[in-house]
């Protein structure tokens, strides 16, 4: 018997594949890291039968964006899938193609994210977590799992993803699984393989931005400076930066900027930049001391 994930490229073969055991996903767009791989150890912990999905999902990319030139390699990331703690015998790589997963066209009905979808990420890129919803909902109904996982990575995606969920009754847990990042403080995203040696300094502005203003909140800053310093460090580091957001973990409201955050209150500090061409978004929780 192979050891190897059934690879499913249909709804037919992913139907067959599926077995009738508590169900663990993880929904990936490809370019698999080890971000991606630490989602699916969280899935292989919960799960008795892993499902990862490989789709890039036109809906959620802008027609000026990188939908074209966004890395695929499906041979590399079924062998990155397979060995201990991962992918076995039993478990499912989806990889649709988009006829497959829009046999109608692209949808006339969609999953709106509502007040979620309009700010920062949103605000940036028009329609993108409609898109990201609507495949969303659409795995799930495929894939039928028990346990859904989704990167703090993407946290608008994450807190978007778990009110859906909510709102629309769909019968799955949302599991947040931490941002992986490289030793100098990177987060790990599949858009990194775009930076060049010279880019690669400028973007640790991001993480660094983000312990400076997480520093702040423990010290006791309020929100505004919080906001302020966490941008001129940013803009220090050469990166040009798209937001710097301070929000509600559940609502991705933004926190007042004159009241005083009550002690061990916490947020979402969550900030998005370019480096060159090259769009990277990244964040941490701040908790006030
Ligand atoms: O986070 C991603 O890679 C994508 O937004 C997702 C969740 C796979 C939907 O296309």
């Amino acid at each position: 018997m192979t050891s190897a994930p059934t690879l499913a490229r249909t709804r037919a073969e992913l139907d067959l594949a599926l077995r009738p055991v508590p169900r663990a996903v993880v929904m990936t767009m490809g370019a698999l890291h080890d971000g991606h791989l630490s989602l699916v150890r969280e899935a292989r912990s919960r799960g008795e039968q892993v499902v990862v999905t490989i789709f890039v999902n036109p809906l959620q990319f802008a027609p000026a964006e990188d939908l074209d030139r966004y890395p695929r390699d499906l041979a590399g990331d079924l062998e990155r899938l397979t060995g201990p703690g991962l992918l076995g015998a039993g478990d499912v790589v989806f990889a649709p193609e988009r006829s497959e997963v829009y046999p109608d066209g692209d949808p006339v009905v969609r999953v709106a994210a509502g007040a979620i979808g309009d700010v920062y990420e949103g605000a940036v890129r028009p329609g993108h977590l409609d898109g990201v919803l609507t495949v969303v909902l659409k795995l799930m109904h495929l894939t039928r799992p028990a346990f859904a996982l989704f990167g703090r990575k993407d946290v608008q995606q994450l807190v978007a993803v778990a009110r859906m969920v909510r709102d629309l009754d769909v019968d799955l847990t949302v599991v947040p699984v931490p941002t992986v990042r490289d030793a100098d403080g990177l987060a790990l995203s599949s858009r990194n393989a775009y930076l060049t040696a010279e880019q690669r300094p400028v973007a640790l502005g991001l993480s660094r931005a983000l312990a400076a203003g997480e520093r702040a909140a423990a010290g006791g800053a309020g929100p505004a400076a919080v906001r302020a310093l966490t941008r001129e460090v940013l803009v220090a580091a050469g990166v040009d930066p798209d937001y710097v957001a301070l929000v509600d973990p559940e609502t991705f409201g933004d926190v007042p900027e004159d009241t005083a955050p009550q002690t061990g209150s916490v947020a979402v500090l969550a900030v998005a930049g370019r480096v060159g061409d090259t769009r990277l978004i990244d964040n941490t929780d701040v908790r006030w001391a």
